[in-house]
């Protein structure tokens, strides 16, 4: 009788385990359960590695919805293959239509850090109004005093609002070509004006603008905030306050007109190393590398860090973090997205080791591998 009881509760556990727990492989592409059983809910996300935990923020994705209709999904793990979900960390405003984050925004992207003199926890997304498609193009901001939150909403805004960029030249600040000289986009006059800040100039007053993002802490303890602005044609890299809570004003253009999304960043032996996409929705594309000696650039663009079938498309994926892992030397873990925009809720994680060739990074396909 026992010995049965003992036999069909092995039998259950075994069922609701996902392959990759089982082999405690990490299995790109695969339905990846957390302890409920569930295919895991944190799309665009990060992790925040905390106390011997890591932390797993990602948007909560709807059957047949990309609008935020929950919030902002928190799992942890202390093998990043066997994950807990711990609860929405930032729901979603119900009973506020005039709230930013009411249900039904879009909030992409979270990435959580932890602020050592403070000791809060900073949570940074891409925030889009209710309604209004992309075109808010905001940065939100989040805190809580514990890693799984809930987080208490602070504000959205677009950053460095009347602040002109480090790099800009007196030339594109006194330029008087203005969107008005362009009735059509993508001409190569138009590509010119945007690379010499056409669309800085234009969201001085307000601010630039914030999709894609993420959120880098380099080895001082000092905070940047990386994203897709000047209508996704730009990448800027901006510095944060010292408690994270906002932008110093302090920030640069890089990969000007380049058409950048999905930044992601590593540091190895004093050198940046960015990754990001091409801007094709929710479609796979190739990405693209670019190295520095220092943040606030020059940087260097490298190519495709993609290796093999698939490479062209990110192995179907767009990337979205990179971790490093603390304790084991130059471990890396490229984070990517395989969306599925018809049914969002069904998007896979395919999360690949970065290794290094000639000192370069570099991404191939595994179909199982161990990052610990
Ligand atoms: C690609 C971006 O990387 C995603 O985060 C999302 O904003 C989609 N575009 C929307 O089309």
């Amino acid at each position: 009788m026992r010995t049965n009881y003992v036999f069909i509760m092995l039998t259950l556990t075994l069922l609701s385990c996902s392959a990759n727990q089982i082999t405690k492989k990490i299995m790109p592409g695969e339905i990846w359960k957390d302890d409920r059983g569930l295919h895991i809910n944190a799309h665009g996300g990060g992790i925040l590695f905390n106390n011997g935990i890591y932390y797993w923020y990602g948007e909560h994705k709807d059957e047949n919805s990309n609008e935020a209709n929950v919030g902002i999904n928190c799992y942890s793990s202390r093998d990043l293959v066997n994950w807990k979900f711990e609860r929405v960390a930032l729901p979603v405003v119900t009973n506020n239509d005039s709230s930013d984050i009411t249900k039904g925004c879009i909030m992409e992207r979270p990435k959580v850090v932890y602020n050592q003199k403070t000791k809060k926890y900073v949570l940074w997304f891409h925030l889009e109004l209710k309604g209004k498609g992309y075109k808010a193009a905001r940065v939100g901001l989040a805190v809580s005093d514990s890693p799984t939150g809930i987080f208490k909403y602070i504000r959205s805004y677009r950053p460095n609002a009347g602040k002109l960029p480090l790099n800009i030249t007196d030339e594109q600040k006194n330029s008087q070509i203005t969107v008005a000289n362009f009735p059509k986009s993508w001409t190569p006059e138009w590509i010119s004006a945007v690379e010499n800040g056409l669309f800085v100039r234009r969201d001085l007053a307000g601010g630039q603008m914030s999709r894609d993002m993420t959120i880098y802490v380099d080895d001082d303890g000092k905070a940047y905030h990386i994203y897709s602005s000047e209508d996704n044609q730009t990448i800027q890299i901006a510095e944060l306050a010292d408690d994270y809570m906002s932008h110093t004003g302090r920030y640069v253009r890089i990969l000007a007109g380049k058409h950048n999304e999905a930044p992601t960043i590593l540091k190895k032996d004093g050198k940046y190393y960015l990754i990001t996409s091409d801007c094709t929705g929710w479609t796979p594309n190739a990405a693209r590398m670019a190295v520095a000696d220092s943040l606030f650039g020059e940087w260097k663009e490298l190519g495709n860090p993609c290796v093999g079938a698939d490479s062209n498309l990110t192995f179907k994926s767009q990337g979205t973090y990179i971790l490093k892992i603390e304790g084991k030397k130059d471990t890396y873990v490229f984070m990517a997205d395989r969306w599925t925009p018809k049914t969002p809720i069904d998007g896979r994680y395919i999360w690949l080791p970065i290794t290094f060739e000639n000192g370069i990074p570099v991404l191939r396909w595994y179909n199982e591998w161990s990052a610990l």
